[in-house]
């Protein structure tokens, strides 16, 4: 199994893969290759299954030998739709993005002469947010080595767009949790977002038409500041009590909350853990959440194991919740799920 995540974070995806029963054959810029991986990996972004190496120094003869592969593979197969065709490699590697290119273009041309309809639905992009999906997969280890395979599964990391408006680089990761979690704030909808400034995350929010309030005692900027459905609080994130928090005092109904909590504080991981997400959680404070923990100052992958244990704050109130690496995360897991109503 292919697993590729973001390069640099090849060690930490090979020691989750090994600390979850894998093992490890061999790794790269950004990517691991390993078998009897677990079922979740957090640093991987594209999980790649049944794949063959391929070999060849030449751009025609390599792709020739692609071509052959998926060729052979289809068996009578019947593709009707848009399928994913995708050629990518390490980015870090000088020069690799023009052999890719080419290697593609030369396999699009043989699968053309040969299958000409197949050819024209093939699309250069992986499935948005979490999915199975059968297309091809060409990974580059090399200029003249490739991995190929055709079953993918995307964990939803992704590339977002950028906004002129927003104040923060790191709205990127808000909106990329979106895709992650398949769900999105929306008008009327109520979001607290804790350590907000300079309001990344609740100009995204608010943007979609949903009222936020934005606890920092730092200053909101660009289209975050003065925006009308933006309300900020010079607060600490830890002291700060919602009024739908006395309501609800001595109670676990769930419903009461606000139907999303934010939180992406530079903090130690545990002490958010504890004084926001078991609260906020077990509470019922809020229905969604996107937390971020910082791991520079921790061991991530202990800090996973914990993440997912039976007994831990997620997996009682948010069984289902996606933990991830993101495409926009440095040193940092973003955790996006839905509260369990008890
Ligand atoms: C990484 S920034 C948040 C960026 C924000 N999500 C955005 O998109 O612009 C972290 C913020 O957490 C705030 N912060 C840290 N500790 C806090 C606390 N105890 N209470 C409130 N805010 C806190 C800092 O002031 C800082 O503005």
């Amino acid at each position: 199994m292919l697993l590729i995540g973001q390069a640099g974070f090849e060690k930490l995806l090979a020691g989750e893969v090994t600390a979850g029963g894998g093992v490890v054959r061999r790794q790269g810029p950004g990517w691991v290759l390993a078998e009897q991986v677990p079922a979740e990996v957090a640093f991987a972004h594209v999980t790649v299954t049944g794949g063959v190496e391929l070999a060849g120094d030449k751009v025609n003869a390599l792709a020739q030998q692609i071509a052959d592969y998926f060729m052979q593979s289809l068996q009578g197969e019947r593709i009707e739709a848009p399928w994913p065709c995708v050629f990518a490699g390490p980015a870090e590697m000088v020069g690799l993005g023009r052999r890719i290119g080419a290697v593609e273009e030369a396999f699009l041309a043989l699968l053309k002469k040969r299958f000409s309809r197949v050819a024209k639905l093939a699309t250069p992009d992986l499935p948005r947010g979490v999915a199975a999906t059968r297309g091809l997969l060409v990974w580059f280890t090399d200029f003249g080595r490739v991995l190929v395979a055709r079953e993918l599964a995307t964990n939803g990391q992704r590339r977002m767009a950028d906004d002129d408006l927003a104040p923060s680089r790191s709205y990127l990761k808000v909106e990329e949790a979106y895709i992650v979690l398949g769900r999105e704030p929306v008008a009327g909808e109520t979001v607290v977002d804790l350590g907000a400034a300079p309001g990344g995350w609740s100009y995204s929010a608010a943007k979609r038409g949903a009222h936020v309030i934005a606890v920092d005692n730092g200053p909101l900027k660009g289209g975050a500041l003065n925006h009308p459905r933006i309300e900020h609080r010079m607060e600490d994130a830890f002291n700060f009590q919602p009024s739908f928090a006395k309501a609800s005092e001595g109670t676990t109904h769930a419903g009461m909350g606000c139907d999303w909590l934010f939180c992406d504080m530079v903090e130690e991981p545990h002490h958010v853990l504890k004084h926001i997400v078991e609260p906020w959680l077990s509470r019922g404070w809020c229905r969604r959440f996107v937390v971020n923990l910082k791991f520079g100052r921790v061991d991530p992958i202990a800090l996973l194991r914990e993440l997912r244990a039976p007994d831990s704050v997620l997996q009682r109130h948010a069984p289902g919740v996606c933990i991830r690496h993101l495409y926009h995360d440095r040193e940092e897991f973003t955790l996006a799920g839905e509260v369990t109503v008890r």
